[in-house]
């Protein structure tokens, strides 16, 4: 009889390297199965998010914006930048670093806390009546291993949401992985879907000098925005030279040619368009990585859209099987999975002594949201619309970037910070900011709604002179109209 594990996990994304450390630090003998391999063919742990996600996105949302800078903003500071070029492959190079960097990080976290690391496709078979024990079957190149685990965390993630009439080939029509593996900056590019990979990946490029056109299914813009967060960056965005963001259309037929792609598709008139690019980026939404999960035989219950059906504790419908982070319902985020996979790490180990009452769930009202254009945009707890929605009474505080001296003195000042706040109570609700490094700057408002605090807290914090905080500062001041510097 092969050892038997206490937990078994299945995935080394953000969900489940996070999920296997903690089991470790906790005492538990824990094994992570992943099948992620690299462009060169080789494991690389991290999943989506360390591989083709947030870690590489933002290391060329860094490069293009610099590059951007040095072309169109030194010259206000008196710095001559002529003769600027950039050297895409060394972008690129520098991205792949980062990459191997961090993907072999995981590998050195295993080690240090005593993870067992198998790479191969990992099968939850059955259930041992003996010993309760999870059978676990691990393919690799051919080669078929089985692991016994007490607790199964699966946390296999999420792959892009397939558009039939645009196939994948990362070549003229790429998806996450094509759009961040680019050679040469390509003159124009079409992107599907204005959500979240859309603008960060177009920004990528329009900053790089393509002319970038966005097709949106939805009328609006950032409908998971607060309205006046998503009004206000349209506004932005539609000023920036080199961006078309197109709402409500209807994409018809996509043909390819040699170096092109074609785009029939109706706008929001109804009337037919036709757009020819050299790249066309699919980011349309991600599905769960559910459909290889055996479920025909182990029993495992998936909702109706196809994700893992868990309760608030990530709780599967199969005795000790848990699953955590994209296959589960709730935000795409890495660390809304990372939390998940700390969570059932935590639940394991009440459980293993005995305890009765288990660790909280994950409060998805203080989740984070960051979409990282420039400028960024963020948010946590709910916007005016849901309040409104929902019949409830709130104050409004809102200060922008353009009165904050570190804004002026970085330069870049648009944007602004509004705190909602509860009528009666004062009560922070939500807070949505746009402008610059916000996605520094939401931690403050997360804490804030964490800790039950009111604007008024907020507003009674000695924030540092001359920082960006001060933004926040004085949005919770204006909820109780005493703002200072405007
Ligand atoms: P994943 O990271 O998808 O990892 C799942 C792992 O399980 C993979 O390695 C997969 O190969 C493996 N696997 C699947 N099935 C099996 C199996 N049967 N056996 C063995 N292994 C298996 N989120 C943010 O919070 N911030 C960001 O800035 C951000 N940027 C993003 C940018 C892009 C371009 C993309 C695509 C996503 C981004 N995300 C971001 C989302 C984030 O990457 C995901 O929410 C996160 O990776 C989910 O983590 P996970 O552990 O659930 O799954
Ligand atoms: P998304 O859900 O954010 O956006 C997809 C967009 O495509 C939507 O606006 C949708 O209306 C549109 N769409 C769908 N079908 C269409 C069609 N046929 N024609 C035109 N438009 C269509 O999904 P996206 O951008 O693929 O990202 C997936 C997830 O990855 C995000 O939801 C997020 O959870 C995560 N992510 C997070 C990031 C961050 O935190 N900064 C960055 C990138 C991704």
């Amino acid at each position: 009889m092969s050892e038997i594990h206490d937990v078994a996990v299945i995935g080394a994304g953000p969900g489940g390297y996070v999920a296997a450390i903690r089991c470790a630090q906790l005492g538990l003998s824990t094994v992570c199965i992943d099948d992620w391999k690299n462009a060169k063919g080789r494991p690389s742990l991290g999943g989506t998010c360390l591989n083709v996600g947030c870690i590489p996105s933002k290391a060329l949302l860094e490069s293009s914006e610099n590059y951007y800078r040095a072309m169109h903003k030194f010259s206000a500071h008196g710095i001559k930048s002529e003769g600027t070029t950039i050297d895409v492959p060394v972008m690129i190079s520098r991205k792949d670093r980062i990459v191997t960097t961090f993907t072999a990080g995981i590998s050195s976290l295993f080690k240090k806390n005593k993870v067992k690391s198998l790479h191969g496709r990992g099968t939850l078979l059955q259930q041992d009546k003996s010993n309760h024990s999870w059978l676990i079957e691990v393919k690799n190149d051919g080669k078929t291993d089985t692991v016994n685990a007490k607790y199964v965390i699966l946390a296999t993630g999420s792959t892009p949401r397939q558009l039939p009439i645009a196939p994948v080939d990362n070549n003229l029509i790429l998806d996450n992985t094509g759009a961040l593996a680019l050679s040469e900056t390509p003159k124009s590019i079409g992107v599907i879907g204005a959500g979240v990979i859309g603008l960060e990946m177009g920004s990528v490029w329009r900053r790089l000098g393509s002319e970038v056109t966005i097709l949106e299914a939805m009328p609006g813009f950032l409908m998971a925005a607060d309205e006046q967060v998503a009004k206000e960056a349209y506004k932005i965005f539609s000023k920036e030279p080199g961006l078309n963001i197109q709402t409500g259309v209807k994409i018809k037929s996509i043909k390819t040619s040699k170096n092109t792609v074609s785009i029939d598709y109706h706008n929001a008139d109804g009337q037919k368009q036709t757009l020819k690019v050299e790249k066309l980026i699919v980011a349309v939404g991600r599905e769960p990585n559910s459909a290889g999960l055996n479920t025909a035989k182990n029993g495992l219950k998936l909702d109706e859209r196809g994700f893992i059906d868990v309760d608030n504790h990530c709780r599967t419908n199969l005795s000790n099987v848990y699953a955590v982070g994209d296959v589960v319902r709730g935000p795409m985020l890495a660390h809304k999975a990372s939390e998940e996979g700390v969570a059932v790490a935590e639940m394991i180990m009440a459980i293993e002594h005995g305890h009765s009452s288990i660790p909280e769930g994950i409060n998805f009202n203080t989740v984070p949201w960051v979409i990282y254009t420039s400028p960024e945009i963020a948010w946590v707890g709910k916007n005016e619309k849901e309040l409104k929605e929902a019949g409830v009474d709130y104050k409004v505080g809102q200060f922008p970037f353009i009165a904050n001296g570190r804004a002026r003195a970085i330069g870049e000042a648009s944007g602004f910070v509004k705190v909602l706040a509860d009528a009666q109570s004062d009560r922070v609700l939500g807070i949505h900011m746009i402008g610059p490094y916000v996605s520094e700057l939401i931690t403050e408002a997360v804490m804030a709604m964490e800790f039950s605090a009111c604007s008024q807290d907020i507003a009674s914090i000695i924030h540092a002179h001359p920082s960006l905080s001060e933004v926040m500062h004085e949005a919770a001041l204006s909820v109780d109209n005493r703002a200072l510097h405007i």
